[in-house]
């Protein structure tokens, strides 16, 4: 197969199955407006791969050895993985007060017992996300607990459809670049300078954390565990609104009671379940389930 160095025009018929196709897979809506992105993207992998069709390609796609291995490749040149560290302070924010909410509630019963938060951040992309909750969870207050001789534990799984951006979550290295949002007191605290302006977030961070590949449509399957504060921004706005409200309520189920769900502001609006509630904030789109 002789790949064509330029790829003929994508005829509308076809748009609409691959639209279709990325849309089953991922839940990612290709609008209209983002076609030449398709194209783009398609183009390039198209060309590795030796393929000069869109159809050949497709059909590439659903059958034969390596067709999965395949997918998994040009899902990730088809979804958007723009992050940053602590891309939205408010939302930050809100988890520390609601953290240290869930340890003041904890130290008015003395138990001896540990206080134990756990975190789920869906979407995350290259790791950015969650290595700022850990950061920002290092440093909620303990002192009420630490006087009663009990620990605070803590642990963060980030949850993303693309294998790449979880191999670089996993590593935790970022280029000093991306680390401009890092106030210096917390660079120096949980990074490890590299070479050529390299840092790698240090093993007491790392070690909180684990990153899982999962499908955000497909969570039913996932386990069952139940989380204190659930995190996702900039996920479901690429999706059409039906899925968006089904994967929340999926979120709400794996809330623990009390726990706090955290969305971006354009992810759902009008959300209404009658296990949770609106946190009253300004700044960023927050929910508490009931009980706790
Ligand atoms: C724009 S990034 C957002 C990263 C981070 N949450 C933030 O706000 O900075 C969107 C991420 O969602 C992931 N994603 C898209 N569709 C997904 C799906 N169906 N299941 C799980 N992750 C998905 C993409 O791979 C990408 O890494």
């Amino acid at each position: 197969m002789a790949a064509f160095e330029q790829l003929p025009e994508m005829n509308s018929e076809e748009f609409y199955r691959w639209q279709q196709l990325l849309e089953q897979r991922t839940g990612v809506w290709l609008s209209e407006n983002r076609k030449s992105f398709l194209v783009t993207n398609l183009a390039q992998r198209m060309r590795e791969r030796g393929f000069d069709r869109y159809q050949d390609y497709f059909d590439s796609l659903d059958s034969g050895v390596g067709s999965a291995l395949e997918w998994a490749n040009l899902i990730d040149l088809l979804t958007v993985h723009e992050t940053r560290f602590f891309r939205d302070q408010a939302s930050m924010d809100l988890v520390r007060n609601h953290v240290e909410k869930l340890i003041s509630k904890a130290t008015a019963v003395e138990s001896g017992e540990p206080v134990n938060a756990q975190v789920w951040s869906v979407g995350c992309s290259t790791g950015e996300e969650v290595y700022s909750l850990a950061m920002v969870l290092s440093e909620v207050n303990t002192s009420a607990l630490d006087k009663q001789g009990r620990n605070f534990y803590f642990g963060l799984t980030g949850v993303d459809i693309s294998f790449p951006a979880l191999a670089q979550a996993r590593e935790g290295i970022y280029h000093q670049r991306k680390l401009l949002s890092v106030p210096a007191i917390m660079l120096e605290e949980y990074f490890d300078s590299l070479a050529d302006g390299y840092y790698q977030v240090k093993n007491q961070l790392r070690h909180r954390t684990c990153f899982v590949q999962a499908n955000v449509q497909e969570l039913e399957s996932a386990p069952k565990q139940l989380y204190d504060v659930i995190y996702c921004q900039n996920v479901l706005i690429y999706f059409q609104n039906a899925r968006r409200e089904e994967i929340v309520k999926q979120f709400v189920n794996r809330l623990a009671p009390g726990g706090l769900l955290i969305l971006g502001p354009g992810e759902l609006n009008n959300l209404s379940h009658p296990l949770i509630e609106k946190v009253s904030t300004k700044h960023c789109q927050a929910y508490l389930r009931a009980g706790g």
